[in-house]
């Protein structure tokens, strides 16, 4: 008879934490030893995180997926988030779930554009940027928009990997003063782009799907509405398409940017303002009377 032994099982699906650094004020990086997702993982797929059994299942970008862990980085925004910033080396998560969703399609784009102005979309950046300079035929630009120079990171890496690199702030504290979608547009206008992909924020994605669509330049964006499951079951992340419904998490996250019904995406990503405003108080409760 063969007895399986669960709690074996269960203690080496953990996943130690194996470096962990603040990168601005904002933000952070965590690598994580995950050797079955890191194998597998392509540029375009996001990973769940389960910080521990009774803990929120939260999605990832990927930044790097190297020797058996991956790195990721993570806005310091609501609970889970604030809640993860706690541990250190050497703590475990209870899951690394992944990867999910679809890689990007790598093939020859020509000058083929990434942007991203939220960390989420930086992480992709990184990744897609990489994969697509791997790719043969493909010049690469890579964009990057901060508020302001304090909270800059990624350049050198994304100079790194990319034939053309452009940073702009908000403030204008640092690179050109602006947007992205400014650069863009004069991009654009010199008939400089065959491509487009991007991920942020969405009212972004939004205005860069128009303004690629006025220059009939085709564009790629990540959606990131509100994910439970993340395995297709729950339908949260619905998403319209073109009129029709679609899954972000085995559809995406990555969609056709001129057929997006954005107003749709940005509604919904709105739905649990109040409940996670409400999370985040109790969880503040706690550490006060801890
Ligand atoms: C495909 C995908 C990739 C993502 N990549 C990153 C990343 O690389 N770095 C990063 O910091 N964040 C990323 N996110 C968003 C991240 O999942 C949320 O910021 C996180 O779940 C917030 O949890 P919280 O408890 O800290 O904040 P909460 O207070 O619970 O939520 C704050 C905001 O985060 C978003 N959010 C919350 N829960 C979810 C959820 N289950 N699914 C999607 N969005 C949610 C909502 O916009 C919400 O208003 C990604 C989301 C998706 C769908
Ligand atoms: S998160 Fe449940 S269907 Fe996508």
């Amino acid at each position: 008879m063969v007895v399986i032994d669960f709690k074996v099982r269960q203690k080496d699906m953990k996943h130690e934490i194996s470096r962990k650094e603040d990168i601005n004020s904002e933000d952070y990086l965590i690598e994580v030893k995950a050797p079955l997702v890191a194998e597998r993982f392509r540029a375009g797929h996001f990973v769940v995180l389960l910080t521990h059994p009774k803990g929120e299942r939260i999605p990832m970008s990927v930044l790097k997926a190297e020797d058996g862990k991956i790195s990721i980085l993570i806005e310091k925004l609501g609970k889970t988030s604030r809640e993860l910033d706690t541990y250190k080396v050497g703590d475990m998560l209870e899951a690394v779930i992944g990867p999910m969703g679809n890689p990007i399609s790598l093939k020859e784009y020509g000058n083929v554009v990434f942007a991203s102005d939220l960390v989420c979309g930086h992480a992709e950046n990184y990744a897609v940027s990489k994969a697509l300079g791997e790719a043969d035929g493909n010049h690469v630009i890579s964009m990057q928009t901060f508020p302001t120079k304090d909270l800059i990171y990624l350049e050198k890496e994304l100079r790194g990997v990319s034939d053309e690199y452009y940073i702009t702030t908000m403030d204008g504290s640092y690179g050109i003063k602006g947007h992205y979608l400014d650069v863009l547009e004069r991009l654009l206008k010199e008939g400089r782009v065959d491509m487009v992909f991007a991920g942020g924020d969405v009212q972004n994605l939004k205005r860069l799907a128009e303004l690629t669509e006025s220059y009939n330049v085709p564009a790629m964006v990540t959606l990131r509405p509100i994910m439970v499951d993340a395995t297709g079951m729950c339908g949260s992340c619905r998403v319209f398409i073109d009129g029709e419904m679609k899954l972000a998490c085995i559809d995406g996250p990555m969609f056709d940017a001129h057929k997006v019904d954005f107003d749709g995406v940005i509604s919904a990503m709105n739905r649990f303002k109040k409940k996670e405003e409400e999370a985040m108080e109790n969880y503040n409760r706690k550490e006060v009377t801890k």
